[in-house]
């Protein structure tokens, strides 16, 4: 499968070398800085090439939205339309900040909304489903599965079935070959 991975950051980064290791074909895009991609890029060899946010969004079959929240609206501005149709897979956490740069929990966006609900009405042809975002990234390594004593649940949420079956599937894929169970 083609997949884009919209931002490669601790999560996208984590999940493009499980899904490289699974025979997936991925553009790697970075939020910021993509000379930081070069390790990832040279490690994951053919499987993955570098491009912009619309590249990657282009690109996939399946896209991963992983960003850091406050930077959402300038990261669905760069998607436009690529995303249309397609299945989105979105793990965020609304991540508020201050002027001062002092980060917080938004609750009082998490009290009436969801980053799915919200990312869903900004991407209304998108087909979104949220995922792994009650990981920390380092559960996704490839090795965490290998020596773990038991397998990490991937809870994910959508209003669409064929999202939901896509992100079964995709779960399925970390270098070991073990597959938690989908809840
Ligand atoms: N990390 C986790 O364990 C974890 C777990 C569950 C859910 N999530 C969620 O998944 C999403 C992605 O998380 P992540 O940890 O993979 O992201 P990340 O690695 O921190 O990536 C954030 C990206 O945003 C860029 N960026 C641009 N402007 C920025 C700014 N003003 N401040 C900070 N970063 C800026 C960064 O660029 P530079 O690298 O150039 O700074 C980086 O590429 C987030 O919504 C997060 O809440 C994360």
């Amino acid at each position: 499968m083609k997949i884009g991975i919209l931002n490669t950051g601790n999560i996208g980064a984590r999940l493009a070398r499980a899904w490289a290791a699974a025979g997936h074909d991925l553009v790697l895009a970075k939020d910021g800085e993509d000379r930081k991609l070069e390790p990832i890029l040279a490690e994951l060899g053919d499987k993955a090439r570098l491009g912009s946010i619309r590249e990657a969004a282009e690109f996939g079959e399946v896209v991963l939205f992983s960003v850091y929240w406050p930077r959402v609206s300038a990261i669905v501005d760069a998607v436009g339309d690529a995303l249309d149709g397609k299945v989105v897979i979105e793990t965020m956490n609304p991540l508020g900040v201050t002027p001062e740069f002092k980060h917080f929990h938004d609750v009082d966006f998490m009290r009436d909304s969801s980053t799915a609900e919200d990312l869903q009405k900004r991407l209304p042809k998108a087909r979104v489903v949220k995922a792994f975002s009650t990981l920390a990234a380092p559960v996704l390594e490839a090795a965490a599965w290998e020596t773990a004593p038991s397998r990490p649940g991937v809870p994910y949420a959508t209003d669409d079935a064929a999202p939901g079956r896509s992100r079964a599937s995709s779960s399925r894929t970390p270098a070991s070959g073990r597959s938690p169970p989908a809840r």
